[in-house]
């Protein structure tokens, strides 16, 4: 019964288009302070597509090799969706103006993912053909296991994302950046818990996640996948994924990540150290 609740009041937090957050109504902020990011800037930001009536984005992603990218779990799962539904747009300016998809030759999810809420919320898209790597393309660094990425680092969230909670972002559909501040585990827990009847022992952020934004700065639904990125003695590495958040850029309510540092091993288990 206990066990029960524990598993699910995070729920209750929202998950992604599955379930609406409580109280969503009462802000309606969003990527507030969010600008179209320049030509060039995030070289490895992906667009995610599925087939529909046409090919849909849902996800962003992150080029992390040649012939690999990083996104969420739930961007593809917890069902694993079969490769032939899905396909990868390479860094555009505008999402769908100038398509040119490449076709994934498997899908990798973390075998311990269930719902974005409980951790594990990682997944890997292996690619059928090599890319080629330009000045607009090019692949992201992974952190050193043990980089913390303490409040105060500059950090950035970029993606097609919602621009504000249920208000998409509008055509010509530019790539977005938002500059977003660091929140350390144990204060993004607690703020997490403000508001909630959950016992502050129940512990809602997970130490595979890392928590970044403020209430004018934050990722939004359709972001999920993108990378987090921060800038590390003059190289930009990736912190985190998008996972989840309590609607966007909420007081109290930072957007949550996958820690990518959690899940390095995991990565190159499949993920060639060489390029
Ligand atoms: N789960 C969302 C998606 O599927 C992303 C949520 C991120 N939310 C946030 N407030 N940072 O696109």
């Amino acid at each position: 019964m206990l066990s029960l609740l524990v598993l699910a009041l995070p729920l209750l937090l929202s998950l992604g288009h599955a379930a609406p957050a409580p109280n969503q109504d009462l802000e309606r902020v969003g990527i507030v302070g969010g600008q179209e990011a320049p030509v060039g800037n995030w070289p490895w930001q992906v667009s995610l597509r599925v087939k529909d009536r046409y090919w849909k984005h849902i996800c962003g992603g992150s080029l992390i090799h040649r012939y690999w990218v990083l996104t969420a779990a739930h961007c593809v799962g917890p069902d694993i969706t079969d490769p032939a539904d899905l396909m990868v747009q390479l860094r555009e300016q505008h999402l769908y103006y100038r398509d040119q998809l490449l076709p994934i030759k498997r899908v990798i999810m973390h075998p311990k993912y269930y719902v974005a809420e409980g951790g594990f919320d990682i997944a890997l898209l292996e690619l059928k053909n090599r890319v080629n790597i330009s000045s607009q393309v090019k692949v992201v660094a992974l952190p050193p296991a043990l980089e913390p990425f303490p409040p105060g680092t500059p950090c950035w969230v970029t993606g097609w994302g919602d621009v504000h909670k249920k208000v998409s972002l509008p055509p010509p559909f530019p790539l977005k950046e938002v500059k977003v501040p660091i929140v350390e585990n144990s204060r993004c827990d607690a703020e997490y818990h403000t508001g909630l009847f959950t016992g502050n022992n129940v512990r809602i952020v997970k130490n595979d996640m890392i928590c970044a934004g403020d209430n004018s700065s934050d990722a939004c639904q359709g972001d999920s996948g993108g990378p987090l990125v921060c800038k590390v003695n003059g190289t930009w590495m990736q912190a985190g994924v998008v996972s989840w958040g309590d609607g966007c850029a909420k007081p109290n309510r930072p957007g949550i990540y996958t820690r990518v540092t959690s899940y390095l091993s995991w990565i190159h288990q499949y993920v060639p150290k060489k390029p």
